[in-house]
């Protein structure tokens, strides 16, 4: 679903894209680790063997997902609404292709799972991505950011970009609110039933990132696509003074980074592999 945007501006998922895509390379070199290992995390976690089964990575960014559920034997292929992404390091990546999870441009049933790390939870009509998932696939497997996931690094950063003249984008604001669905246990389990999928497994963890130095945890927030746009308009120095005030901000001894996220897997109501479910009863 497409709201408007800025008045005269491009809607916020327009906008979305256009940053994912511009930021792929700040990303690589940025959010990238971090996310490399949440999406090994969320394959372990999987409920439904991905080993040999046919399995969308979707929302793909830079491949974390792909790579984790290739290395347990999955065949995979990627999708995402943002060509830049896709296009990073695409010579050692699986076929992709550029769509939106809204209306993805695969058959019923194309796929034996849809493992989508942390990119459904950027609709801001979350049931409908989960029919569309339901729709291509027979699983889903997918992990969102729990409402309590914050980190004084995220603070700094902002402070330091917004003294010298950034703002929140209005894609970022509308994807805050639209992220609020997720961001619970009895939210997830809504937003999978609304979409006609069955619950499988719903887990909050918290992901601890103890070995994260306070240069690693600014690199992270400034290679996020709300900042990365507005960190490449600016020179070197610019870029150095931005990066030394974030790291004054958040102090030498920053608390250690735990990403607190909700990991989730659903069977589609016509899949012939559901199993029994494992739901804890709080968030
Ligand atoms: C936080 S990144 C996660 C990337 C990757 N899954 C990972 O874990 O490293 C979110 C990704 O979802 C993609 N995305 C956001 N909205 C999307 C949509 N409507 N359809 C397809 N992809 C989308 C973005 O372009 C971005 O690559």
């Amino acid at each position: 679903m497409v709201r408007a945007g800025t008045p005269g501006g491009p809607p916020p998922l327009t906008s979305l894209g256009a940053a994912y895509s511009a930021g792929a390379s700040a990303w690589a070199s940025g959010p990238a680790p971090m996310y490399e290992r949440l999406a090994g995390l969320l394959v372990k976690f999987s409920p439904v063997p991905l080993g040999g089964r046919l399995v969308l990575d979707l929302g793909s960014g830079t491949g974390a997902g792909s790579r984790a559920a290739l290395s347990i034997g999955a065949r995979v292929i990627g999708a995402d609404l943002a060509l830049g992404m896709l296009l990073s390091g695409r010579h050692d990546r699986p076929p992709a292709a550029v769509g939106n999870a809204l209306a993805l441009p695969f058959g019923r049933d194309a796929f034996d799972v849809v493992l989508a790390p942390f990119s459904l939870n950027h609709l801001d009509d979350p049931a409908a991505g989960v029919r569309e998932a339901g729709r291509i696939g027979g699983h889903l497997v997918a992990s969102t950011y729990a409402a309590d996931d914050d980190h004084p690094a995220k603070v700094a950063v902002e402070t330091a970009l917004s003294e010298l003249g950034w703002r929140r984008p209005a894609w970022y604001e509308a994807l805050k609110s639209a992220m609020a669905a997720w961001g619970t246990v009895e939210g997830t389990v809504a937003v999978l039933e609304r979409g006609g999928m069955r619950p499988l497994a719903v887990e909050p963890r918290a992901v601890e990132f103890p070995d994260l130095v306070p240069g690693d945890l600014v690199a992270w927030r400034m290679g996020m696509p709300h900042s990365a746009g507005f960190v490449e308009t600016l020179d070197p120095d610019a870029r150095r003074s931005v990066f030394g005030r974030a790291l004054e901000l958040l102090g030498a001894d920053p608390v250690p980074l735990v990403r607190r996220v909700i990991f989730l897997a659903a069977a589609a109501v016509s899949s012939s592999h559901v199993q029994g479910a494992r739901l804890p009863s709080a968030g």
